[in-house]
């Protein structure tokens, strides 16, 4: 293997990695549950798309762009993050953001605001003509603008997680292999990508599953041939003489819940209680979706105390403020 792309450091490494015991306890038939916390990166409250942003961004640096565009939900931690990695870096930043704005920002959109991006709000399925739109009339002022695509999802964002599978594997205390499986959030698909690539190279045989959060039952076929496509487009970067297809991807749909960003009475129940129990804060979207999940997992017996599960926390607690009123109200 050998890696070329640059890379631009957004974070020290590693992040922690420690045990659930107390979360443990919650259970009567608990699995050894371990967490790695990309919760914890060090930029901006932390997330899985720092990971992504010091190869996508050193790309932009390496392209002589003065300028990011991307885009996300209102509360998308992507957009945080590479609102707060541009400004660290020195270029301006442009979030086109599907939905209405608020009437005073928060969570996400507050930070994003307080990093100096420059915020547009779209319907969802005019958010890649807006950017496209949005970098010719940047070029028009004499900018020089880069798209970093939703959710920094592609070969080059994903090599990001391909790397912290080794991180992983020279962190763990005893042998990687006796975790039976690592549990990852999934939207836009380049995290479960990238771990699955670095699983391969690393020699890593548990199972990585993806809780999906927002793709249906009937995008799923697709959904994992595009994250093979995101997988093999990566391998190339990495230097990985391997190819991947849609069977390489373990992907849950059982939790969608009431769609993208409602949050329901599960994802309620698995914020509180990992917070109850330990003190960790997972986010209304993402995490407390997956928690959700892993727990519904474990009482159903899927994990037992024969099993080591890890669930890697991707992050997303600063949107937890916007959703404080759902939280507040709800059963
Ligand atoms: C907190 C959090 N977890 C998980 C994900 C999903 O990662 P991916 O889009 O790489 O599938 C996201 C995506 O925005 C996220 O913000």
């Amino acid at each position: 293997m050998q890696l070329t792309a640059p890379r631009y450091p957004l974070s020290s490494f590693p992040t922690p990695l420690h045990r659930l015991e107390r979360f443990e306890t919650a259970f009567e038939d608990s699995p050894k549950l371990w967490i790695k916390r990309d919760d914890q990166t060090t930029l901006a409250f932390g997330g899985n798309k720092t990971r992504k942003l010091e190869f996508l961004l050193a790309d932009a640096r390496a392209a002589g762009a003065d300028t990011v565009i991307t885009t996300g939900g209102p509360q998308s931690n992507h957009c945080r993050l590479t609102a707060a990695a541009s400004a660290h870096m020195g270029m301006a930043c442009h979030v086109v953001l599907g939905g209405e704005e608020g009437e005073v920002p928060n969570g996400n959109a507050l930070l994003d605001w307080l990093c100096g991006a420059v915020m547009h709000y779209v319907q969802p399925e005019n958010r890649n003509a807006r950017m496209a739109s949005l970098s010719d009339e940047l070029k028009e002022e004499g900018r020089k603008p880069y798209i970093v695509p939703l959710g920094g999802s592609n070969g080059l964002g994903a090599v990001g997680y391909a790397l912290a599978m080794k991180e992983l594997r020279d962190q763990f205390s005893g042998d990687w292999n006796d975790i039976d499986a690592i549990i990852v959030a999934t939207s836009s698909g380049g995290t479960q990508a990238g771990l699955t690539i670095g699983a391969r190279a690393f020699g890593f045989e548990g199972k990585i599953l993806g809780l999906s959060i927002d793709q249906a039952a009937d995008q799923v076929a697709s959904y994992q041939s595009e994250m093979a496509g995101i997988a093999n487009e990566s391998a190339k970067i990495f230097g990985l003489e391997e190819s991947f297809d849609e069977r390489d991807f373990h992907l849950n749909d059982d939790y969608l819940g009431g769609g993208y960003g409602v949050l329901g009475s599960v994802e309620k129940e698995a914020t509180m209680l990992l917070a109850q129990h330990e003190g960790i804060f997972v986010g209304p979207v993402y995490t407390g979706r997956a928690v959700a999940g892993l727990i519904d997992l474990i009482r159903k017996g899927k994990f037992t105390s024969e099993h080591t599960v890890l669930f890697w926390h991707t992050g997303g607690a600063p949107a937890l403020f916007a959703y404080a009123k759902e939280l507040r109200d709800m059963n």
